[in-house]
């Protein structure tokens, strides 16, 4: 539920619990006043016609006396007065109230505000006079008075919460200071990616050239040596004493290991496969290079969908990202096996490295290394990736990136 919402509602409960403890107290007094006002009206009523009766007969027979009386008397405040013979015949009647004549408050307040009053007999000679109370005016002005507060108070809400609606629009609505800060940071953001692509660019470049070195002049320095220290084998074959001899051969034997050295290190650092962005046949030559170096842990490898043009950036950030997680197999795992599938589909690439060594001990997130630099690349291009322990066994990594003209 929205913030908005919620304070509506809030406002509404409120207001509507204000409406009923208002209705209440207003039900209350209105009924104490009507009961106060109808029995001193009845009181003075009975008091009034009690002394008239009691001093009638001096005039004459008391129903035509009596009669006389009423008539030039009305109506006594809230009371019906009405005079009937001995043989129950009506004689008298009062008036009718002219107040606010022909209107009358709904029957279920009328009940409501209804007073205890009781209707009162006086007894005269041959007749009798009774005095009802009626309270349907007093009812009718309750009625009245209360409906008209009520409707101000639910005009009052309905202003409150027009005036809340409007002010928490205003209050909520994003500022301009908000919309820059906003388009700023995406900015910084789109800044900070395109800085790491060409961080990871220039790493890559630097790799290359270092490379290139490697193999020009050290490569071509050892093969120099070995060139030389054969040639020095030769020359001195025929001598069996074979000082010299041996010795050359040595030097040929450790110029061969260094050279093999510097091949890898040259192929690690720039897979020759790279050279055509082609991520198929790197991840296979990564993979035939890994069984032969650790033929302990068994390396399965499923490659799904076209991998062979991805272009240069997202070529390298899956390779090194791969490159990365299985180094971490040897490093971390302890594993038998690592199984590693790259497919394409729907317009993402998706990759998962998947060991069943112990799994990871330790949090991942020391920044610029391992894992942490190649969540970078990855995000730079628009991708993620997950890194941790498998829920059975072992530990897993997996990126998913949008292929170029894909259906992002
Ligand atoms: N395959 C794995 N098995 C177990 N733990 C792993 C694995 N890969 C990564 N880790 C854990 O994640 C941590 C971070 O990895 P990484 O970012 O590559 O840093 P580094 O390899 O330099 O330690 C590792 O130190 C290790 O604790
Ligand atoms: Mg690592």
């Amino acid at each position: 539920m929205s913030l908005r919402v919620r304070l509506n509602l809030l406002v509404a409960a409120l207001n509507l619990g204000f409406l009923a403890a208002l209705t209440w107290i207003l039900i209350d007094n209105h009924r104490n006043s009507i009961q106060e006002e109808i029995e001193a009206a009845h009181r003075v009523a009975v008091q009034m016609l009690g002394t008239a009766a009691q001093t009638s007969p001096v005039f004459g027979p008391a129903p035509v006396v009596m009669v006389g009386f009423l008539q030039s008397l009305g109506r006594v405040r809230a009371n019906e007065i009405s005079l009937y013979t001995a043989d129950g015949v009506r004689r008298y009647s009062s008036p009718p109230s002219a107040y606010k004549a022909g209107r009358n408050a709904p029957e279920w307040f009328a009940v409501l505000m209804r007073p205890t009053q009781e209707t009162t007999v006086i007894g005269l000679q041959g007749a009798r006079i009774e005095i009802v109370p009626d309270a349907s005016r007093a009812i009718l002005d309750a009625w009245d008075s209360m409906t008209s507060i009520f409707l101000l108070g639910l005009a009052f809400v309905a202003v409150l919460h027009a005036a809340l609606l409007l002010f928490l629009r205003h209050l909520l609505r994003p500022t301009e200071a908000d919309a820059i800060r906003l388009v700023a940071t995406t900015q910084q953001l789109a800044e900070n990616r395109e800085v790491t692509r060409l961080i990871q660019a220039g790493v890559e470049e630097e790799r290359k050239r270092l490379a290139r070195e490697l193999h020009d002049e050290l490569g071509q320095t050892v093969t120099a040596i070995r060139l030389i220290a054969t040639s020095i084998a030769r020359s001195v074959e025929g001598d069996k004493a074979a000082g010299p001899a041996s010795g050359a051969r040595k030097i040929n034997e450790i110029a061969a290991g260094l050279y093999d050295s510097v091949h890898r290190i040259v192929r690690e650092l720039r897979p020759a496969v790279l050279e055509q962005p082609d991520l198929a046949a790197a991840l296979a030559d990564l993979g035939r290079e890994w069984r032969v170096r650790h033929p302990d842990i068994e390396l399965t490898m499923t490659l799904e969908g076209d991998l062979g043009d991805l272009g240069e950036g997202l070529t390298l950030a899956v390779f090194r990202t791969v490159q990365e997680a299985l180094t971490n197999v040897l490093k971390h795992a302890g594993a038998s096996m690592v199984g590693l599938s790259v497919a394409t589909r729907d317009g993402y690439l998706e990759a998962a490295i998947e060991d069943d060594g112990h799994g990871a001990t330790e949090v991942l997130t020391r920044a610029g290394v391992g894992l942490v630099g190649m969540r970078e690349r990855v995000a730079a291009l628009g991708g993620r990736l997950e890194a941790g322990p498998r829920p059975d066994r072992g530990f897993r990594v997996r990126i998913v990136l949008p292929l170029p003209g894909g259906s992002e």
